[in-house]
């Protein structure tokens, strides 16, 4: 039997509402392990409701495919696709690239990438698409003209002009890896060295938002279940990804 690889088969689209969407609606029809990608967006879902569009190409946006996933799996795979990223980001040096906690790609403390992972559930199978955004060409005018300040993209950090075919089969590459060494090792001895190594929030004074309310506090460890925990008011709390938002005190970082 051939190894399990993800993106032994790919799928261009010139546009597409959002890669996320396209691979939920075709759960049945897609290969485990197919990638979907496009370099345009119209409909692209970012987290905690927000939008991630694609103007032609600006930017890569692809997703995959992970079928009959462990419960576990939907914990951990938000952190891996984060440290395939950087480890991507590593051979092609890119300098001062780190992990926001859970999974925002930040360069010289810009977001450059986003990823959402969403899971689906058919009977006892639990599907689960990776998707992941990262800016390529956009220029800084162009993110002054959206409002978003806090963006950039690998041209601006390193004036070069990759295509997304480099970075997807790069980022498949790592991912790949990654993804063998958890089903070998676990997300603990696989996965967390490596994750807590590149993680910019380690050691930070944050905001927490959760409902609404704001927290401060210090962002301590990564717990062997990929929660983040922060010491507030004296007290270690958990925080799973998508039950918070987490911010630096002054900013984004
Ligand atoms: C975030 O808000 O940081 C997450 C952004 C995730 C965007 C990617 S682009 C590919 C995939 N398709 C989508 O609609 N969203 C994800």
């Amino acid at each position: 039997m051939k190894p399990f690889f993800v993106g032994h088969r790919t799928i261009y689209l010139k546009q597409v509402d959002s890669t996320n969407t396209y691979c939920k609606q075709r759960m049945d029809l897609l290969e485990n392990g197919t990638v979907v990608y496009t370099d345009c967006q119209t409909g692209g879902k970012g987290t905690k409701g927000r939008s991630w569009e694609i103007a032609p190409g600006d930017a890569i946006a692809f997703s995959f495919v992970l079928k009959n996933c462990q419960p576990q799996d939907l914990s951990f795979l938000p952190l891996i696709c984060g440290l395939a990223e950087i480890v991507l980001f590593q051979k092609l040096s890119v300098s001062d690239a780190g992990i926001k906690w859970p999974n925002d790609i930040v360069v010289h403390q810009k977001k450059v990438s986003g990823i959402l992972c969403e899971s689906t559930i058919e009977g006892s199978s639990i599907h689960v698409v990776c998707g992941i955004g990262i800016n390529l060409h956009q220029t800084q005018n162009k993110f002054e003209q959206q409002q978003l300040t806090y963006a950039t993209s690998l041209w601006l950090e390193t004036q070069k002009n990759y295509t997304m075919e480099e970075i997807l089969s790069g980022y498949l590459e790592e991912f790949n890896q990654l993804w063998k060494q958890y089903q070998k090792l676990g997300f603990v001895e696989g996965i967390l060295p490596q994750y807590q190594k590149h993680c910019i929030t380690l050691g930070k004074q944050v905001r927490v938002l959760f409902h609404q309310v704001e927290k401060q506090g210090k962002a301590v460890a990564i717990s062997d279940t990929g929660q983040l925990i922060c010491e507030i008011d004296g007290k270690q709390q958990y925080i799973h990804h998508g039950e918070a938002s987490i911010r630096g005190l002054w900013g984004y970082i």
